[in-house]
């Protein structure tokens, strides 16, 4: 997604959250927060049904599918997500191959495709509201060292939504994996919603250019001493050894 498309799309989150607020339509509603510091982060989508959508989308054989942008800056591990998908977690397909050892500039930015089944989910509250929280754990990648700045800002932006049993309308559905499995590919119609968050927003610490020589430096003495520590211990086996046999 280039720049002009998430500021298009920032413009029409916000007047579609400035319509909710002066008619109070009843519509979909996302949410989204990240918990914890540093590098390693849980990053929750809050999904709120109103009874009418929920009737709609909670069909059987109906599923949702939310597509997730990461930028280069941040990354899910499918082998914790994997592990985690054993214990409940979400349903949760990769694009492509992650790197979990690369920096940031070293990166690309992935997309997930997270399947939800609304049947799973049951109406809470005396609203009748339904609500889907999808969460999973995120990490932040090193960046690269600056000469001025002391961090660096990863903005994720709200993922898309869509339905596989909604009114099909052949203009706007996308083609995405059916399922978990990827061995077909279905069509999948956009659904709206109204979020009532910014997208979220990581200060990732980055080293300082200036450091880097005192790094160097020390790095380069426990090198030298470990080796001469090495050395000697070596040394003085050997000379055991041969004492041993003189
Ligand atoms: C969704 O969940 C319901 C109830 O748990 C189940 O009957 C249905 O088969 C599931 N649908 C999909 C597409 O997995
Ligand atoms: C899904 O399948 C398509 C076509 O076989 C392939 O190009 C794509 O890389 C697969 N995606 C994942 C996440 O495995
Ligand atoms: C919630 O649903 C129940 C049963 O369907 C209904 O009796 C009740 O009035 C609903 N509450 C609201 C706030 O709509
Ligand atoms: C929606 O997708 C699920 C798998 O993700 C599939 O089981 C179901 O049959 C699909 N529903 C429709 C209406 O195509």
């Amino acid at each position: 997604m280039n720049y002009l498309q998430a500021f298009i799309l920032m413009l029409s989150v916000l007047w579609l959250s400035a319509v909710a607020e002066s008619s109070n339509i009843k519509n979909i509603e996302l949410k989204r927060t990240l918990l914890g510091h540093g590098f390693h982060r849980d990053l929750i989508t809050r999904l709120t049904l109103p009874p009418g959508i929920r009737a709609s989308l909670s069909k059987p054989q109906c599923t949702l599918l939310l597509i997730e942008t990461l930028p280069s800056g941040v990354y899910a591990d499918p082998y914790q997500l994997n592990s985690l998908k054993l214990f409940g977690g979400s349903q949760i397909l990769f694009d492509s191959p992650v790197n979990v050892e690369n920096a940031e500039f070293l990166s690309r930015s992935h997309e997930l495709y997270i399947f939800v089944n609304v049947s799973d989910h049951f109406t809470k509250d005396s609203t009748n509201h339904t609500e889907i929280d999808v969460r999973f754990p995120i990490h932040a990648r090193y960046h690269k060292p600056s000469p001025d700045k002391t961090h660096a800002t990863v903005t994720i932006l709200h993922p898309s939504l869509y339905s596989n049993c909604s009114e099909s309308d052949v203009t706007s559905s996308i083609t995405a994996p059916c399922d978990l499995s990827n061995t077909s590919i279905c069509d999948w119609v956009p659904l709206t919603y109204l979020s009532t968050s910014t997208p979220l927003t990581l200060y990732v610490p980055v080293g300082q250019e200036s450091h880097k020589p005192i790094v160097i430096l020390v790095t380069l003495l426990v090198s030298i001493t470990v080796s001469a520590l090495l050395v000697k211990v070596m040394w003085i086996s050997q000379t055991a050894k041969h004492d041993k046999h003189s």
